[in-house]
């Protein structure tokens, strides 16, 4: 099976360790969350999956693929949603997606189909002659999640994707990525705070502290377990609580 792997890695910004011996695996077709407080280390993790930072030292592998070597594959394989939403602001929504359609070098016909299918998903399709410059801030969310799907990409890296979504916008987000995960085996990988949103669409967690594993497994595992409850029911927050509290 594909597998998304960090073998011992460390990534030091001049004095700061932010990897520190980050061992990580995720299965192909998994929604898997990496969670942890502020300066964890979650972004620069998925910065070294796309291969935009290089490990210092230790092997990160994606679905056998070397993130900087094969840094165009993997590239091309990855959808990103990330703090900067990588839309021009003075442009349409359309003209934006159609942008990077391009880019990825998709033929009109694909893409004009494909922006209309997401637009229709995300529920963007009024929005689509207006320009990104009068989007609220979830709105401009979901356009940058246009954005990373537009190329069906067998990965989603998505960074806070929830920050700044309102809880109707949320749960649009959450049947999105449970339907992707479900119909093209699509990997996503996501970072939030959101525990209760992790409960609900995740197959997996870890989370991290220093730059490193501080606690893996899954969901399924975890609500069997019996451990971590909260008025006899699994609560992801007693578990995160409780791993955080550990010395
Ligand atoms: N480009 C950078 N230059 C210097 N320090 C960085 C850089 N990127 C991240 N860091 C530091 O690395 C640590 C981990 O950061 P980050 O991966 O962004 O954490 P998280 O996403 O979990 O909040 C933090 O201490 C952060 O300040
Ligand atoms: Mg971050």
């Amino acid at each position: 099976m594909n597998t998304i792997e960090f073998r011992q890695v460390f990534k030091s910004f001049g004095p700061v360790n932010a990897i520190n011996g980050l061992n990580l695996q995720i299965e192909e077709g998994s929604v898997h969350a990496l969670l942890g407080h502020n300066g964890a280390g979650k972004t620069t993790s998925l910065r070294l999956m796309l291969g935009l930072l290089e490990a210092d030292e230790g092997s990160v592998s994606v679905f056998g693929l070397h993130p900087v070597a094969d840094g165009g594959a993997v590239r091309t394989m990855c959808g990103v949603l990330s703090e900067n939403t990588g839309l021009y602001e003075p442009l349409t929504l359309y003209d934006n997606l159609i942008y990077y359609a391009d880019i990825y070098g998709m033929q009109r016909e694909d893409s004009n189909r494909r922006i209309d299918e997401l637009l229709e998903r995300l529920g963007l399709s009024d929005k689509k002659f207006i320009a990104i410059k009068g989007f609220s801030t979830g709105m401009k969310k979901k356009a940058a999640l246009a954005r990373a799907m537009l190329h069906s990409p067998r990965i989603l890296l998505l960074d806070e994707p929830t920050s700044g979504l309102d809880p109707v916008s949320t749960a649009d987000l959450r049947e999105l990525l449970q339907n992707l995960s479900k119909e093209r085996n699509t990997t996503i990988i996501m970072t939030t705070h959101n525990l209760e949103e992790v409960q609900k669409v995740c197959d997996s967690i870890s989370i991290l502290r220093h730059g490193q594993n501080i606690f893996s497994d899954s969901i399924s595992k975890l609500e069997e377990s019996r451990h971590y409850t909260e008025h006899g029911v699994f609560s992801l927050e007693k578990l995160y609580m409780d791993v955080e509290a550990r010395p």
